[in-house]
């Protein structure tokens, strides 16, 4: 087992004593960086940046060169998944991710094959294994994937939806046909995700972005089941040390109860959500991960400071808070106030973990 030099946000994740609280931000590699958007331009497009191995992990370790964060994520993209199972995805400039095959049919769910991790997704296994290299036991490599339900969403929709018509049309007119789907994407999950593990990364967390425009029932039904068949399904530890599962569901917060009884060991939390409430529901049974407004990072450095100290608080004292944005950074935020925000968590923390 290889010494970590800094694992206060695993030892976060499972509720342990820390010295300060640890934190790192959503989306914290990418286009806000001057430095990213270099990379990028020499990678050519977004997914051949995905692809190679030397500059994913460049550019995973961007942020913490500039940054104090206490962990690393992988730099990929959630929609590698429905890429490996032959959907054609493709970046359409300033449009956001675009499928070649969306699916439309039952027949279209019953053909997909289940992606060997090791085979077409050997990419990201790759740049798992370049990037645990290169961080040198500084801070714990974070691998990760979406949710069956938002990777569905953008299967069926073919990019970016605001309504999510064709989806739920789907789902409540041919509910077998997306139980299907959401089920051979729970086990591909699973495996690419168990692959992750192996191939280096110390947590893993689960992005189901677009879980909270369900019903409460149906959130349960089409994607909070295959999360939980996905955390029943994860090596929870490797090479001697637990694995922490991270489940966010954004605008979810009025179903915390029900993500962590899936068994899971930290929720995320947007920022729609006192913390306090929060941690009064959940705080016994699982971490949160949040949750400040990633907008708040276009504020003064004073302003930024107040809300750190406001979401510190509103915790209290005590273990089990890793402390990030409620949602990924924006990309035009200025890089000095991610700095501001990064620095006041550090420094504004050290009393609540005081024995
Ligand atoms: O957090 C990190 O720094 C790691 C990398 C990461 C990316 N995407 C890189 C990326 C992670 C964890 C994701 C997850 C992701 N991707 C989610 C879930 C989290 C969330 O934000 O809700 C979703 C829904 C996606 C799907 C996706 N990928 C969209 C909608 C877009 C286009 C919008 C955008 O931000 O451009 C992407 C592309 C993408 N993924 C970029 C990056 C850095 C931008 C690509 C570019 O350089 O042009």
């Amino acid at each position: 087992m290889q010494t970590l030099q800094n694992d206060r946000y695993l030892r976060a994740l499972l509720r342990q004593p820390v010295d300060v609280t640890p934190v790192w931000m959503m989306r914290q590699a990418g286009r806000y960086l001057p430095e990213y958007k270099a990379t990028r331009a020499q990678a050519g497009d977004f997914m051949s940046l995905c692809k190679n191995a030397e500059l994913a992990c460049e550019v995973t370790l961007q942020p913490l060169r500039r940054f104090d964060l206490d962990a690393a994520i992988l730099f990929s993209d959630i929609l590698t998944i429905p890429d490996a199972m032959g959907l054609g995805l493709y970046f359409e400039n300033g449009e956001g991710p675009r499928f070649e095959r969306p699916l439309t049919s039952m027949s279209d769910i019953q053909k997909l094959g289940i992606p060997d991790p090791e085979v077409e997704l050997a990419y990201v296994m790759n740049a798992v294994r370049t990037i645990r290299k290169n961080l040198q036991g500084s801070v714990p490599l974070i691998g990760f994937s979406g949710s069956p339900w938002t990777l569905a969403t953008y299967m069926i929709e073919g990019g970016s939806s605001k309504a999510f018509t064709k989806i739920k049309k789907m789902a409540f007119s041919e509910p077998q046909a997306l139980h299907l789907l959401l089920d051979k994407l729970a086990d591909t999950v699973i495996l690419y995700l168990n692959a992750q593990i192996a191939a280096g990364a110390q947590s893993v967390m689960v992005f189901d972005t677009w879980g909270g425009v369900l019903s409460p029932r149906d959130y349960r039904d089409f994607s909070l089941q295959y999360m939980h068949k996905i955390v029943d399904g994860l090596t929870r530890e490797n090479d001697g040390r637990k694995v922490p599962v991270t489940l966010f569901t954004k605008n979810a917060g009025m179903w915390l109860e029900a993500i962590a009884a899936t068994g899971c060991d930290a929720v995320g939390l947007d920022w729609t959500i006192d913390i306090a409430d929060a941690k009064s529901r959940v705080g016994d049974k699982v971490a949160l991960q949040g949750n400040m407004d990633p907008s708040m990072l276009y504020a003064p450095a004073a302003r930024i400071e107040q809300e750190v100290q406001s979401i510190l608080s509103g915790f209290g004292a005590g273990p089990g808070h890793v402390f990030n944005l409620g949602h990924g950074i924006h990309l035009d935020v200025p890089p000095e106030n991610a700095k501001v925000f990064v620095d006041a968590v550090h420094r504004l923390s050290a009393p609540f973990h005081q024995q």
